[in-house]
């Protein structure tokens, strides 16, 4: 499953692109509203240039379908590695079919359903973001409708793959990779989190502990 990183502040993006475990960005317009920086343009620019080979999430604001597609069109105007997101929904399945005509690649969001996600692969998505998080918050096993989505593609060949959003914690990410996601977007905080383990951080500790006692010796 390849790991990518869920915000659209700069600061985050340069720490994730150094990490070396990082394949993709994905931004959202609460996302971007949050770095406070109005350029949106200049901001996915830079994202895209500090990830130039790597898939890069844009969002759509339109309602309708004709909408959608002249702003994904645009967006391919600002980098290469743009990946048009559109919300799920009648008007935004006609923007996905559209745009997969002109060889635009799409991210389909706010997907919550096999039923969903059967209707954006037929329309020819590139990523289906369904959402674990916001299911998990009303009370749903939010890896449920994953895990389903995914059996379900896997019956036929789509050319979809199954990103895994709305990711809370570490286990989530592990459930995604086991249920057979092909991406999961995962905000910064929740990568620090992957990292850690305490048995791995006591034991650095003591074999520096250990090494620097045996320097003693041979001295
Ligand atoms: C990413 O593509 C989604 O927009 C994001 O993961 C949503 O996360 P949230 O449910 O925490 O807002």
């Amino acid at each position: 499953m390849k790991l990518f990183v869920d915000t659209a502040d700069l600061n985050e993006i340069r720490e994730a692109a150094s990490l070396g475990v990082i394949s993709g960005v994905t931004t959202n317009p609460t996302l971007l509203a949050k770095t406070g920086n109005g350029n949106v343009k200049a901001t996915i620019q830079e994202i895209c240039q500090i990830f130039p080979n790597a898939p890069v999430s844009m969002e759509v604001i339109s309602d309708d379908a004709e909408g959608m597609i002249r702003e994904g069109v645009d967006f391919t105007t600002w980098a290469s590695n743009i990946y048009v997101k559109i919300p799920f929904g009648v008007e935004g399945m006609k923007a996905v079919s559209a745009l997969t005509a002109k060889g635009i690649k799409t991210n389909v969001t706010l997907v919550f359903s096999p039923a969903q996600a059967l209707l954006a692969a037929s329309a020819g998505a590139s990523f289906i973001s369904t959402f674990v998080g916001r299911l998990d918050d009303i009370g749903h096993d939010g890896l449920t409708a994953t895990a389903e989505i995914v059996e379900l593609l896997g019956n036929y060949d789509f050319n979809s793959e199954v990103l895994a959003a709305s990711i809370r914690h570490p286990l989530h990410v592990v459930q995604a990779a086991q249920a057979g996601c092909d991406i999961a977007t995962i905000p910064m905080k929740v990568i620090k989190q992957l990292y850690k383990h305490p048995l791995t951080e006591s034991g650095i500790a003591s074999f520096k502990k250990d090494w620097e006692a045996f320097n003693t010796v041979i001295v």
